[in-house]
């Protein structure tokens, strides 16, 4: 099986062994092209699938809503992918069977079945923290998918604005800062609605958890991925297998 997972800023993509929740080979990242329209990422996305010498069923994360194989959101990407057939429009590009899948959806299966997840009965949320805020549920180990709770409205707005990893940057906040009033603020609210039994927190910023894990406060037990990195290839391409099988 073969993964990619599709971000603002990089295209990742590898072979998967879904059995072992690991890569199977070399990683490929190659910069997101701009503006990062469907038909600019899809040839990117060729030449990676075919770099890596790959045919057979492919799984393919994008950064919003996906029914039906096809984008329904497009909240930090180009406004052109709403509507967009991912499915058909990557099989073009990449000869291959393409199953899509929300990142965050992909990340967290990851996590969930091989990751800082593994083995947790109950309901589990995993937040990733990047461009923007995504979402994962699962209830023992199985995924409800789309769920867009970094849109919650906190405070009057779109809390994706204050609480992702680029509000962060944009703001020029501590870690210490981000954690303890925005991710903290966000948790607590997620935690209100939902009562999970574990929080796990990924994207970019958990390779950094030292410099603020320790300032999250909420009731829920919180862990960092595991996988981090990898997560999106190897979460796409297990649930590509289990669309296909
Ligand atoms: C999108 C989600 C996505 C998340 C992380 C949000 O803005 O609405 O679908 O999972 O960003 O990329």
């Amino acid at each position: 099986m073969f993964g990619l997972d599709i971000g603002g800023t990089g295209i990742k993509g590898g072979p998967v062994d879904v059995s072992l929740g690991t890569l199977a080979g070399e990683r490929i990242r190659v910069m997101t092209p701009r503006p990062a329209t469907p038909e600019a990422v899809a040839v990117v996305c060729g030449a990676v699938v075919k770099q890596a010498g790959y045919k057979g069923v492919l799984g393919a994360t994008y950064p919003g809503v996906v029914k039906g194989g096809r984008a329904m959101t497009a909240a930090n990407v180009d406004g052109e992918w709403i509507g967009t057939d991912i499915e058909a429009l990557l099989a073009a590009t990449t000869g291959c069977d393409v199953v899509a899948v929300n990142d965050a959806d992909a990340a967290g299966l990851a996590e969930v079945r091989f990751g800082a997840g593994k083995g947790q009965p109950g309901v589990v949320v995993v937040v990733t923290f990047g461009t923007g805020i995504g979402t994962g549920v699962f209830l023992n180990g199985e995924l409800l998918p789309n769920t867009e709770l970094g849109h919650l409205e906190i405070k009057g707005g779109d809390y994706e604005d204050q609480a992702a990893d680029s509000a962060r940057e944009r703001e020029d906040l501590s870690w210490e800062d981000w954690a303890q009033h925005r991710v903290s603020t966000y948790l607590s609210h997620l935690e209100a609605l939902l009562w999970p039994d574990l929080f796990i927190l990924g994207g970019g910023v958990s390779k950094k958890s030292d410099k603020w894990l320790s300032y999250v406060k909420c009731k829920t037990p919180v862990v960092t991925a595991a996988l981090q990195n990898s997560a999106g290839i190897i979460g796409a391409a297990m649930y590509a297998r289990e669309q296909r099988s």
